[in-house]
């Protein structure tokens, strides 16, 4: 199979469980899963999200669960201009193997950055719809957990911004059951102490916040100085 003039020798793929759609370009692989842009039936263009099977049309459960969660959770969302917009699944012998998003020409933010930083202008834009989806997220009670520029996309004719990538995303009420945090246990006055010592809703959020700095700021200098390019 050749997509875009480049050919998909590597065994593990989905791509040839999906004859509904015309592959027309692999945009992003990793060890875990394959990014396409398609076809669909009516000749739309849509972006593919597919797990890797582990050997030929084998997949594994928790990576199927995985990519249903992240649909679900976007879907429970709801609509934003800033966020993502899914629109199907893809089922494979009753287990979840993808997700049909819309395609509507954004690339990785990271790719569009110019040398020198976007203007300020422009920057103050993306900044702000940044903002803006992290937001509409948390009104719903909602924590991205991986805001990063490799997972905020930019349409520069439209210039707009949006969120993508919820697979670590969670609502806050399994958060807090997780965290097994007893409130009871803190010293201090409950609106004197700071979030990070009450260990919970806010300093949850702030998390976020601090990784929506850390991306905004990338966009305005093209570098990340405290740590490696790995991160991105
Ligand atoms: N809708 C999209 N439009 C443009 N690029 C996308 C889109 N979805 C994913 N990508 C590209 O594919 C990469 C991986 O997708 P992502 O959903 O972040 O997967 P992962 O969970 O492996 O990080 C992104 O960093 C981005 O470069
Ligand atoms: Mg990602």
């Amino acid at each position: 199979m050749r997509v875009k003039g480049m050919l998909i020798t590597e065994q593990h793929t989905a791509a040839k469980l999906v004859p509904q759609f015309k592959l027309t370009e692999l945009s992003f692989e990793n060890k875990y899963i394959q990014i396409f842009r398609a076809l669909d039936s009516h000749q739309k263009r849509v972006i593919l999200k597919l797990i890797r099977p582990k050997y030929d049309q084998v997949f594994d459960e928790l990576d199927c669960r995985a990519i249903k969660h992240e649909y679900e959770i976007v879907r429970y969302i709801g609509e934003s201009p800033h966020l993502i917009r899914f629109k199907s699944l893809i089922e494979h012998e009753n287990s979840t193997i993808g997700i049909v998003e819309e395609d509507d020409e954004s690339m990785p933010l990271l790719d569009t950055i110019p040398r020198q930083g976007f203007d300020v202008k422009e920057f103050l834009s993306i900044a702000i719809q940044i903002a803006q989806a992290v937001d509409h997220i948390h009104s719903h009670n909602v924590m991205h957990k991986d805001i990063k520029p490799s997972n905020i996309i930019y349409n520069y004719k439209t210039s707009t911004v949006k969120l993508i990538d919820f697979g670590s995303a969670s609502r806050l009420k399994e958060e807090l059951s997780s965290h097994a945090t007893n409130i009871n246990k803190l010293g201090g006055t409950l609106g004197y102490i700071s979030p990070e010592q009450v260990g919970m809703t806010s300093t949850l959020f702030l998390m976020t916040l601090f990784a929506q700095s850390v991306s905004i700021i990338t966009c305005l200098t093209h570098s990340l100085d405290w740590t490696y390019e790995s991160t991105y």
